[in-house]
């Protein structure tokens, strides 16, 4: 399996996948995940409307099952996500002033870390703030704070698991431009604010055939002096697929997974999801299709040797 000495001995990075009990109810995941994977991102039961959909009221049912299948086996876990403009409950979305969002953020961080301290990792504490052309998202957290909310979140976040990494996450980070230039500035502003952050996550939700620019980018990031990630990683195909489509799979599983091992500062990848089955890619991306390291049949594609090979 991919999780094997060989990557240990490639300066300890992990690489993981993503679980909950949606799909650990599927026998063939818990074995794939045991077989092939290190760390375990949970896919939505940390967000804020699985754990806190109305105010104050907390549950944490599903993150508590996802985060004792880790544990029991020994996994990382990476926590995802404290702060993001999705999945995001109406009453978080409907506050307008400073004090009470400001408290809301700092109790949400603070409930969700101090369940799990000493259990998780990293944590996603911000996710996807950033537009396509590098301005913040228009979202209640930086329509009501501005840029401060990320001063906010994150300083509440050290307080409740010191022991944990600070990401700040984001998508379409894997060429150069706008987006990524945003997102190293503000990494920059928040080291001279004094601010603690650990690590930058990529998601890097790519489409077939265009990766080249990974390693590159991985670089940039990494040249902030912080923790670089591959945080929920696959590699969509545009319809139909074809063998030739499967095997240029392969070679881009393998080019990402040697672009992270080739930089230094690159701690781990997190591949989002096990098999074609169960990729939130069928829904969001229709024209697109099989993503991941295992067919809907749970059986190892091309791109799972892709991957190995590079280990
Ligand atoms: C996705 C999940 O995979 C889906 O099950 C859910 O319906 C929507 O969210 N960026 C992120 C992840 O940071 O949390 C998203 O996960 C995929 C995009």
């Amino acid at each position: 399996g991919l999780l094997n000495p060989k990557m240990v001995a490639k300066g300890k990075k992990y690489f993981g996948s993503i679980a909950d009990p949606n799909t650990l109810s599927n026998s063939n995941v818990q074995t794939i995940l045991k077989s092939d994977f290190g760390a375990i991102t949970p896919e939505n039961s940390m967000k804020w409307d699985a754990t806190e959909p109305s105010k104050g009221s907390f549950t944490f049912t599903n993150a508590d099952q996802t985060v004792a299948f880790a544990t029991n086996n020994g996994r990382l876990i990476r926590g995802h996500t404290l702060v993001w403009h999705s999945q995001l409950p109406s009453w978080v979305s409907a506050i307008s002033d400073k004090d009470t969002l400001t408290s809301v953020i700092k109790n949400h961080v603070t409930t969700l870390m101090s369940r799990y301290k000493g259990k998780i990792y990293a944590w996603d504490v911000v996710n996807e703030i950033f537009d396509d052309s590098g301005n913040f998202r228009n979202s209640v957290f930086y329509n009501v704070l501005g840029e401060s909310f990320v001063d906010i979140a994150f300083i509440a976040a050290r307080a409740a698991d010191p022991a944990a990494k600070l990401y700040i996450n984001d998508y379409n980070l894997d060429g150069p431009g706008a987006k990524i230039n945003s997102l190293v500035a503000l990494v920059g502003r928040l080291k001279s604010r004094g601010v603690p952050i650990d690590g930058i996550g990529t998601q890097a939700h790519l489409i077939l055939g265009q990766v080249g620019g990974v390693a590159a980018q991985l670089q940039v990031l990494a040249n902030t002096g912080l923790d670089v990630a591959i945080t929920e990683l696959d590699i969509r195909i545009p319809k139909d697929v074809t063998s030739a489509k499967l095997a240029q799979q392969q070679t881009d599983y393998n080019t990402v997974t040697k672009a992270c091992l080739g930089v230094s500062k690159c701690v781990g990848i997190t591949v989002w999801g096990v098999s074609d089955a169960n990729s939130w890619v069928d829904s969001t991306f229709p024209t697109y299709d099989s993503p991941l390291l295992w067919d809907d049949y749970f059986n190892r594609k091309l791109a799972y040797t892709g991957v190995d090979s590079a280990l």
